[in-house]
C-alpha cells in the first residue's frame, strides 16, 4: 500500500490541457507558486508563461537561492519543480501529432535545497532517453534542445532518477516548426551548437527569432567580422533573425580556411550541419567569392558562391559521421576566388534515434480510463505503461518488444487495493491480456461479457469481491481459469449461464438463444422463488423497460459487442460464393490447397476466393477453429481473410484481393511486369519479413507459415508486400519440439533441409524459406536449376561467393544500380537464413534489423546522388550557387 500517495498528489488523473499562445508556443514556468498569476507575460521576450501545475501530477516546488546576479535570470528560470518521490515523473502535453517541434528544457539548480549537491538524472521523451542532465558538468544552469516529430497527440517529457540525487526542471518550452526545414532521414536532432558571427554580445531568441531558436554570438581573433545595415533577405525556409542575416565573418588571412570544430561524444555519432551565409559586401567587378566545404576532408559542398544580400543555407541531406576524434568543417576558397570564404551562422545537431516503440495508444488510453474509473493514485503510473521495462507501471506485465512491434499489456493486477464500483469497461480494450487479477476488492455489479472477447485471457481472478448476476457463457470455454470464490451473490450454477451470441447467424441466435434464455429465466425465477430471495428479481426487473420481456433484452445486450454485419461478413453460404464469383468465372490460378477465383463482395469489394479441395481430411470443428484463428490475424503485411464458407462438402476461404500479382511473376517478368529496382526489392523483403515476424511472435498462439516462397508474396495496388497462404495447417504452441507435423508442407527448394531428418517445421524453417526468397530477389536465378550441376540456388551463390565479385551474384537486370555494401549485406543475410542447420539461422527480428541496415546503405547512396539536385531546388535554382555535380 505504500505505493499509494494519497496526500501528496492531486486527486484523480491529469487531463490534458492546452496552454498555447498566439504563435502555438507552449511555455511552462515549472514550480510557479499558486499565489502568482498564471499565465503572465515575461517582460524581455514578451512570451506568455503558464504554471506547470496542470501538466504534471507530482513533484514539489521551490525557488533558487537569491544570488547577486539574480537580476540577470529571467523569471521563468527562478522557480523549479523537483521530484523527491517516484523514479519517473512526467509532464503530459497536448500537441499536434506529426508536426515538427523545437522542444527546450531549462535547468537552473541555484542551490534551491541548500544542500549544494548538483543532481544528475535522465531526461526522456516518452519511453526514449533524450539526454542525461548532469549539473556537475555545467555552471549551475543548462538547457537542452531537440527537434522532434511526436508520433501521437500527447507528448510525455519525463525526468527519471538514475542515482541518489533528485531530478528537477525550471522550464519547459515547445515551439512548432515548419515541416520543410531540418529534414532528417530518420531520428530527431539534439542541438550541439548554434552560433552567429558577430562582435556584439547579444544572445538572440524570441522575438528576434520567430521560432525562439537561441543564437549565441561567436567572435574569434583570426576572423574579420563584417556587417551591413542593408536589408538581407531570407532566401530559404530557415527564417533567420535580422542580426544573423546582417553579420558575417571571414578569415583575415584570405588563403586560410574558415574552420569549425567540435568533439563527438562517441565515434559513431551522426550529425546534421546547417551553414547559413549571404554576400553582404559590395564586390568589385574583378572580385569573386567562391569556396568549397569539407567535413574531415570529405566534400560537403563545392563551388559555393554566396548570393548578394540573400541568405543561402547548405544542409546535410543525410547523417554524417566524423573520422577522427574531432569533427572539422572547413570552408576553403577555390583557386579562382579572390576573396576568402564567408559565413553568417551555423547550426550543428546530433541525430538521436528513438528506437523504443511506445505502448499502443488505445491501451494507454484504456489504462488511464481504468485509473480514472477507480480514482487510482499511483506514483509510478506516469509515462509509458510498459517501457522502458524497468519503469513499467506497477501491476502490469507487457509483451516483449522489437523495433517493429510495440509493447502490449499482457497482465493487469489490481488485487487487494480496495477498488469499488463495477468492473471497468475500458479493460475490454486491453485485447492482449493473458491474466486479469481484480481479486480481494469491493467490486460490485455483474461479470461483464466482454471479458470473454479478450481471446488470449488465461486467468481471471475475481475472488473476494461482491459481484452478482451470472457468468457469461463466453467465459466458460475451456482454457480460461476463472476464479470466483467469495462472491456470495454471484450465481455460479449452469442454470443461470448467460448464452453466448457470437459467430452464429442472427436468425439462429434469436431463436435458439431466446429458447435457452427463456428456459434459463424460468429456471432462475423458479429457483429464486424457492429460495424466497426476491432481491435479485427486483433488480432485474428494474433494468427492463416495462414492455420488453427479459429474454429480448438479453439478446440485445449480448449482440452489442459485435455488430451484426461483422458476424454476417465472415460466414458465407455456398450460393453466396457462387454469386460473388459469378459462378467461378474468373480463375486466378491454382494456389496451395485449391483453385482461386476472383469475385466481389457487396458488389464493390474485390476478393479472391479459394475453393478448398474437397478431400480435406479435416472435420468442421477443426476447420472452424483454424479459420476463427485466421480471422483474428491482422497485420498490414499479411493477406486478410475476409470470411469463409462451409456447407456440406463445400469449403471456401475468402481473402482480400491484391491487384498486382505475386513476387514470382515480377521477378520472372511474366506478363510484361516491369523490373523492380534494388531499393524496391529490399522494401518488399522487409515487408514480407515483418509479416512473418508477426506470425512468429505477434500472434497468439504463434504460427509457422510453412510455405514461404515468392509465389506466396502478393503485392497490393501500392506494391506493398503481403504474405498469403499462412496458417492453413495446424497452428502450434511453443517451440519446434512440440510441433509435430504429419501433413506434407512446403515447396521443393524452399523446404527446410532439416525437415527430412526431424519431420518437423518450426519458425526457423520459415527463416530458411525466407532466405531462399531473398536469394531469388538478389540473383533472379531459379531456385532449382535442372540443367546446371549446381542445382540449388544456395549452391549457385556459394560457388559465386568464392570469386568475391558481387556483380556476378546480383541480378544482371539491375544493371549494377545498387549500393554494393547494401548488396553484400543482403547476400550474407540470405545465406545465413539459408544455413542448413536449424539453430544457426537468425530469428525474423534479427533479419528485419539487418534488412533495415541494407535499406539505409542503399538510401544513403541514393541521397548522395539526389542530394545535390534537391539542394539546388532548395537553394533556389540559381546556378551561381549550385555546386557542380561530382
Ligand atoms: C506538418 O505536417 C503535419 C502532419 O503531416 C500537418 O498536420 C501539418 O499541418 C503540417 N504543417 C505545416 C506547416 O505544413
Ligand atoms: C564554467 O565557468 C567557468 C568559469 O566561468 C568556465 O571557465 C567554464 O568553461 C564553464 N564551463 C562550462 C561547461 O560552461
Ligand atoms: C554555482 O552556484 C554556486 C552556489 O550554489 C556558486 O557558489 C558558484 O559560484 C556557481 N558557479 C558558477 C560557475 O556560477
Ligand atoms: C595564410 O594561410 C595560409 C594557408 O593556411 C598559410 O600558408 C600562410 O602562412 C598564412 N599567412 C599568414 C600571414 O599567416
Ligand atoms: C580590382 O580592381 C581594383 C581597381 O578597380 C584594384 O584596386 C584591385 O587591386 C583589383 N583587385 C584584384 C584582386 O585584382
Ligand atoms: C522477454 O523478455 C524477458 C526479459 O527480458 C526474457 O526473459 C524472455 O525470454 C523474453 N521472451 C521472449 C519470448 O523473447
Ligand atoms: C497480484 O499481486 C498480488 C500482490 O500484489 C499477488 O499476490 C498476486 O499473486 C498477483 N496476481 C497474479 C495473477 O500474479
Ligand atoms: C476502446 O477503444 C476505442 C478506440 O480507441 C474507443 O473508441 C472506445 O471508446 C474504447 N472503449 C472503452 C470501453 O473505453
Ligand atoms: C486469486 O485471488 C485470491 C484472493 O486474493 C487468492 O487467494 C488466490 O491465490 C488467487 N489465485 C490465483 C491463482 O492467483
Amino acid at each position: 500500500m505504500e505505493i499509494f500517495l494519497t496526500l501528496l498528489l492531486v486527486l484523480g488523473v491529469i487531463h490534458l490541457v492546452q496552454a498555447q499562445n498566439e504563435q502555438g508556443f507552449i511555455n511552462l514556468d515549472c514550480g510557479l507558486p499558486a499565489s502568482e498569476p498564471s499565465p503572465y507575460r515575461q517582460t524581455e521576450t514578451g512570451l506568455e508563461f503558464y504554471s506547470d501545475a496542470k501538466f504534471i501530477q507530482s513533484g514539489e516546488i521551490a525557488t533558487i537561492q537569491s544570488q547577486t546576479n539574480l537580476r540577470n535570470i529571467l523569471k521563468p528560470y527562478t522557480t523549479l519543480r523537483y521530484f523527491p518521490q517516484g523514479t519517473r515523473n512526467c509532464y503530459n502535453l497536448l500537441i499536434e501529432k506529426g508536426r515538427k517541434y523545437l522542444i527546450k528544457a531549462w535547468f537552473r539548480y541555484g542551490n534551491y535545497d541548500g544542500h549544494d549537491i548538483k543532481p544528475k538524472f535522465g531526461l526522456y521523451l516518452g519511453p526514449n532517453l533524450w539526454t542525461t542532465v548532469d549539473m556537475n558538468l555545467v555552471n549551475n544552469s543548462t538547457n537542452e534542445e531537440i527537434l522532434h516529430v511526436p508520433t501521437s497527440d500527447s507528448l510525455q517529457v519525463c525526468l527519471v532518477k538514475n542515482g541518489a540525487t533528485t531530478p528537477f526542471i525550471s522550464s519547459l518550452e515547445l515551439r512548432p516548426l515548419g515541416n520543410h526545414s531540418y529534414i532528417t532521414q530518420l531520428g530527431s536532432l539534439k542541438l550541439i551548437s548554434r552560433r552567429y558571427y558577430t562582435t556584439s554580445d547579444d544572445n538572440i531568441r524570441y522575438p528576434g527569432d520567430a521560432y525562439d531558436r537561441q543564437w549565441f554570438p561567436r567572435s574569434l581573433s583570426w576572423l574579420t567580422h563584417i556587417s551591413t545595415t542593408r536589408d538581407v533577405s531570407n532566401g530559404g525556409i530557415y527564417n533567420l533573425p535580422k542580426a544573423v542575416r546582417q553579420n558575417a565573418a571571414m578569415p583575415t588571412n584570405a588563403s586560410a580556411p574558415l574552420t569549425i570544430e567540435w568533439t563527438p561524444e562517441n565515434p559513431n555519432d551522426q550529425f546534421y550541419v546547417y551553414l547559413h551565409f549571404a554576400e553582404i559586401q559590395d564586390l568589385q567587378a574583378n572580385e569573386t567569392r567562391e569556396f568549397d566545404v569539407f567535413l574531415d576532408g570529405n566534400t560537403f559542398a563545392d563551388l559555393v558562391t554566396p548570393k548578394k544580400f540573400e541568405i543561402t543555407t547548405i544542409e546535410s541531406h543525410y547523417p554524417r559521421t566524423c573520422e577522427g576524434e574531432k569533427c572539422s568543417l572547413q570552408l576553403t576558397r577555390t583557386q579562382r576566388s579572390t576573396l576568402p570564404p564567408l559565413l553568417n551562422a551555423y547550426e550543428i545537431y546530433r541525430v538521436i534515434q528513438f528506437m523504443q516503440p511506445e505502448t499502443i495508444e488505445t491501451e494507454v488510453v484504456a489504462l488511464k480510463n481504468v485509473q480514472d474509473t477507480y480514482k487510482l493514485i499511483r506514483i509510478n503510473w506516469q509515462g509509458d505503461p510498459c517501457v522502458p521495462q524497468h519503469l513499467m507501471w506497477d501491476g502490469l506485465a507487457c509483451s516483449n518488444t522489437t523495433i517493429s512491434r510495440p509493447p502490449r499489456v499482457t497482465s493487469l493486477n489490481l488485487s487487494s487495493i480496495g477498488l469499488t464500483g463495477t468492473i471497468a469497461a475500458a479493460i475490454q480494450n486491453l485485447t492482449q491480456l493473458e491474466t486479469l487479477d481484480l481479486s480481494n476488492n469491493k467490486l460490485t455489479g455483474e461479470v461483464p461479457e466482454f471479458l470473454g472477447n479478450i481471446k488470449p485471457l488465461l486467468l481471471i481472478n475475481l475472488s473476494g469481491n461482491d459481484l452478482n448476476g451470472s457468468i457469461p457463457q463466453s467465459l466458460q470455454s475451456k482454457g480460461i481459469e476463472l476464479l470466483l470464490h467469495g462472491n456470495p451473490r454471484l450465481c455460479q450454477t449452469k442454470s443461470c449461464t448467460k448464452p453466448q451470441s457470437k459467430d452464429f447467424p442472427v436468425v439462429i441466435v434469436a431463436t435458439v438463444a431466446s429458447v435457452i434464455i427463456l428456459i434459463a429465466v424460468l429456471g432462475l425465477v423458479f429457483l429464486l422463488v424457492l429460495r424466497k430471495k426476491n432481491q435479485y428479481t427486483t433488480m432485474q426487473a428494474q433494468q427492463l423497460p416495462p414492455s420488453m420481456p427479459a429474454a429480448m433484452v438479453n439478446i440485445a445486450n449480448a449482440n452489442s459487442h459485435e455488430p451484426l454485419n461483422e458476424i454476417k461478413r465472415r460466414m458465407f453460404t455456398y450460393s453466396e460464393v457462387i454469386k460473388m464469383t459469378n459462378n467461378f468465372q474468373n480463375n486466378l490460378g491454382k494456389g496451395g490447397f485449391g483453385m482461386v477465383y476472383h469475385g466481389f463482395v457487396n458488389s464493390s469489394r474485390q476478393v479472391a476466393v479459394k475453393v478448398l479441395s474437397q478431400f480435406s481430411s479435416q472435420g468442421y470443428k477443426e476447420f472452424k477453429a483454424e479459420v476463427d484463428l485466421l480471422l483474428r490475424v491482422h497485420h498490414t503485411n499479411l493477406v486478410t481473410l475476409v470470411g469463409y464458407c462451409y456447407e456440406e462438402d463445400h469449403l471456401a476461404l475468402i481473402y482480400e484481393f491484391l491487384p498486382n500479382g505475386d513476387l514470382k511473376q515480377h521477378l520472372t517478368g511474366k506478363g510484361g511486369r516491369p523490373i523492380m529496382n534494388w531499393s524496391i526489392r529490399l522494401r518488399i523483403a522487409l515487408e514480407a519479413a515483418l509479416g512473418l515476424e508477426y506470425l512468429h511472435i505477434g500472434c497468439t498462439p504463434p504460427m509457422v507459415h510453412r510455405d514461404v516462397k515468392t509465389a506466396n508474396i502478393l503485392l497490393d495496388e501500392n506494391f506493398k508486400a503481403k504474405l498469403a497462404d499462412f496458417g492453413l495447417s495446424r497452428s502450434f504452441q511453443g517451440g519446434i519440439q512440440s510441433h509435430d507435423s504429419t501433413a506434407v508442407a512446403g515447396t521443393l527448394g524452399y523446404l527446410d533441409p532439416e525437415y527430412n531428418q526431424s519431420g518437423r517445421l518450426g519458425e526457423k524453417s520459415d527463416v530458411y524459406s525466407f532466405g531462399i526468397v531473398l536469394l531469388e530477389m538478389i540473383t533472379n536465378q531459379p531456385v532449382i536449376n535442372q540443367t546446371s550441376e549446381n542445382s540449388h540456388i544456395t549452391k549457385w551463390v556459394s560457388s559465386k561467393l568464392i570469386c568475391g565479385n558481387i556483380i556476378e551474384i546480383m541480378d544482371p537486370t539491375l544493371r549494377k544500380d545498387y549500393d554494393s555494401n547494401s548488396a553484400w549485406r543482403a547476400v550474407e543475410l540470405a545465406m545465413s537464413c539459408a544455413n542448413p542447420s536449424y539453430s544457426k539461422r537468425p530469428s525474423m527480428s534479427q533479419v528485419i534489423n539487418e534488412l533495415k541496415e541494407c535499406i539505409m546503405c542503399e538510401n544513403s547512396r541514393l541521397s548522395n546522388n539526389q542530394g545535390l539536385e534537391s539542394q539546388a531546388i532548395r537553394i533556389g535554382l540559381d546556378s551561381s550557387v549550385v555546386p557542380k555535380a561530382r
